[in-house]
């Protein structure tokens, strides 16, 4: 297991990219799959979860030329069976989107993962794809990975998920590609956007109305795409300038659309200076004394990947800051509430759950030793929080970074001084 270790002090400053957004990157690869033709993508995820999804594309069928400038060709519209598991590796939107796409095809298929894959709730992209008419069984009869997938032969529906989330929004709206009529994803929440905005740029016909997403079968054609900036991962530098006085960091090129960015709303109203260009995509941000604040529930599903950072910050707030209704934390890559709880805990910041809320009593975290519990989030937020401690910091399970940012080390090491 990995240790990072580190002193806290320094400041941040400098402009940096981070990569290609994770979200849009799994949607890229699919679409690209199913088009017949050949795609080129660029500014891919360099993360693990990504690689994966790219791995179970060329698997079934779709050859991937990665020798293209700054990008990858994808040879697609020839999918086929797979002998054995398809392996998503940790990553949930992989498997919930790709069962998806494979539950409109004519064949068996069967998608696994790592540990926490197993263990993360799969009944709700079980449960619409069967009405759909695919044959969706979890393990031993459960509603977990490994999921077995016979497809094709599905008919278009009206689903309302009881839960906001764009990885089932996306798992149906993919199936809804193969259906025999339109597929239409009602909403409790608005959430991430990108199938819908990817699949009308790759000529899908999509409606889109206030809470309401129609796919009508189809195939993508083939496109060329530039993935922006994660905001997620972006997110840490906001916090790191936030936190570590005589700060300002520039990150480039972040994705400015719909429900990614409810972050820097939340760091602005805690008194944080940071502007996000919608032209550029360039988030600027600068130090700043830091003040609690209460997160309402309706902020959540546009921030969601983000709470463990803001978490991070409110502990170097003055005040009390409140997440209200944070309970899909607990379904992530790992139990979130219980591991920001933790682990900011061992760091000396008061933090605790109430109900379905995250409470974090600001001050100054003292550091001390923690764990990422393999949760790639859990370990950078961590390693924010370091920055501006009282003492030293070592993150064990540091590894667990290469999910979704495998530069984040050395990006910290160029903006440090
Ligand atoms: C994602 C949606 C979110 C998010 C995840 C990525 C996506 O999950 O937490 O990291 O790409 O659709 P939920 O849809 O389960 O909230």
């Amino acid at each position: 297991m990995n240790r990072y270790g580190l002193e806290p002090g320094g400041r941040l400053a400098g402009r940096l990219g981070v990569p290609g957004d994770k979200s849009i990157s799994h949607r890229v690869l699919l679409l690209a799959a199913l088009a017949d033709g050949v795609s080129t993508i660029r500014g891919l995820s360099d993360g693990d979860d990504v690689a994966h999804t790219r791995a179970v594309v060329e698997a079934l069928g779709a050859a991937i030329d990665g020798s293209v400038a700054d990008g990858l060709e994808v040879h697609g519209g020839r999918l086929q069976a797979v002998e054995g598991s398809l392996d998503v590796g940790n990553s949930g939107t992989g498997i919930r989107l790709l069962a998806g796409m494979l539950a409109g095809m004519p064949f068996v298929s069967v998608l696994d993962g790592d540990l926490s894959i197993r263990g993360r709730p799969m009944d709700r992209v079980i449960e619409p794809l069967r009405a759909m008419g695919a044959m969706v069984d979890g393990s031993e009869g459960g509603d977990g990975a490994p999921l077995t997938i016979r497809g094709g032969c599905l008919h278009g529906i009206e689903y309302r998920p009881p839960m906001a989330s764009a990885q089932v929004k996306g798992c149906v709206l993919f199936a809804g590609l193969s259906a025999d009529g339109p597929t239409t994803v009602v909403e409790p929440a608005p959430t991430r956007a990108h199938t819908e905005e990817l699949m009308v740029a790759t000529g899908i016909d999509v409606e889109v109305t206030a809470g309401r997403v129609t796919v009508y079968p189809g195939r993508p054609d083939p496109f060329d795409h530039r993935v922006a900036g994660d905001p997620s991962q972006a997110a840490f530098w906001a916090v790191g300038a936030a936190i570590l006085p005589g700060s300002e960091v520039v990150v480039e090129g972040v994705y400015a659309g719909p429900s990614r960015t409810g972050f820097v709303d939340v760091l602005a109203r805690m008194g944080v200076r940071i502007h996000h260009d919608s032209a550029t995509g360039d988030l600027t941000v600068r130090s700043a004394d830091l003040v609690g604040t209460v997160v309402d529930s309706s902020e959540v599903p546009g921030l969601v990947d983000e709470v463990p950072v803001l978490a991070v910050a409110a502990a170097y707030a003055e005040g009390r800051t409140r997440f209200v209704g944070v309970a899909e934390l607990r379904v992530k890559e790992t139990d979130r509430l219980s591991t920001v709880c933790s682990e900011l805990g061992a760091m000396g910041v008061t933090v605790w759950v109430d109900g379905d809320d995250l409470v974090v009593e600001g001050g100054r975290p003292r550091g001390g030793n923690v764990d990422s519990h393999g949760d790639h989030r859990i370990a950078m937020a961590c390693a924010v929080a370091a920055l501006a401690a009282d003492g030293p910091t070592t993150v064990s399970g540091w590894e667990a970074v290469s999910t979704s940012y495998p530069g984040f080390g050395a990006d910290l090491a160029a903006l440090r001084s």
